[in-house]
């Protein structure tokens, strides 16, 4: 099967299309690099012509207020050039409990992703990943000031990227589920002692103090997590660390 990977040069993306290619499946990778734009529409016809399957893996420059105007107007253009093409199966990649936090901007522009899948005409799947392990750092320096980190205790259950690409890949080349598949990390950690063992990991003497109202995931409080039922992800923190 032809794959059309979009942000197929990203993190989870360029893992995809390795991952479809060894499968022998044939899979491009598509940004702005290689001359495609989900924003201004430039060379998407192009991108897609020909597959069977788009998989969307593109991701806005900002976490913000504009993270909404991303995802509206990528959706519009890709879903507009898919259908004109013909593709069959179209596959997005979101945040797992994306529809429990209202108050993030980010998460509400997944929701408006995932909405606006849903509604296309095209047949879809919706992979829903929980925090990626590469994310960590990110997350610490949002709130780094000088010799402390702080954080909040909100339960993450961080997931290795490569398990991430490796399910988005089994969803891709599968029949469209129509509906959402949730994954995650096999373990769940309070944000404030993950930031505890990762620094502790890199000799980092930084100290993490406890705050409840410090960075992005202080207003996540809601249900986050996959339930008990789910297929976990079999990297654990402390290897993914090593
Ligand atoms: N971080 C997490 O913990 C987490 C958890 C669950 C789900 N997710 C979702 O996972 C998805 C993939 O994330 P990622 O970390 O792999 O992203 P990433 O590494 O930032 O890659 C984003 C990709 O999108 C491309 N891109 C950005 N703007 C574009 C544009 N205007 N037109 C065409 N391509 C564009 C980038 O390439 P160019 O810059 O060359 O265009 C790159 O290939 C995101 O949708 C995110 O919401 C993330």
């Amino acid at each position: 099967m032809k794959f059309a990977v979009i942000g197929g040069t990203g993190l989870i993306g360029s893992q995809v299309v390795k991952n479809l290619n060894a499968a022998g499946q044939e899979a491009v990778p598509h940004s702005q690099s290689t001359g495609v734009d989900v924003i201004s529409g430039q060379g998407l016809e192009e991108a897609v012509a020909g597959a069977d399957v788009v998989v969307n893996l593109t991701n806005s420059p900002t976490f913000d207020e504009a993270s909404p105007a991303f995802f509206q107007a990528s959706m519009d253009n890709l879903l507009a050039a898919a259908h004109k093409g013909g593709v069959g199966h179209f596959v997005i990649l979101s945040i797992v409990g994306a529809d429990q936090v209202a108050e993030l901007d980010y998460y509400r522009a997944k929701v408006l992703q995932e909405d606006l899948l849903a509604a296309g005409p095209i047949p879809y799947s919706i992979v829903r990943a929980t925090q990626f392990m590469e994310f960590i750092d990110a997350v610490l320096s949002w709130t780094a000031d000088g010799d402390t980190v702080r954080l909040p205790a909100t339960p993450i259950q961080p997931i290795a990227a490569k398990d991430v690409a490796a399910a988005v890949t089994d969803v891709a080349a599968g029949t469209p589920l129509n509906g959402m598949r949730n994954i995650g990390g096999p373990e769940v950690f309070a944000l404030d002692e993950l930031g505890r063992i990762t620094l502790s990991h890199k000799g980092d003497s930084r100290t993490v103090v406890t705050d409840p109202t410090a960075g992005m995931f202080a207003v996540v409080k809601g249900d986050v997590l996959t339930d008990k039922d789910a297929h976990l992800a079999p990297t654990h923190y402390a290897d993914w660390l090593s």
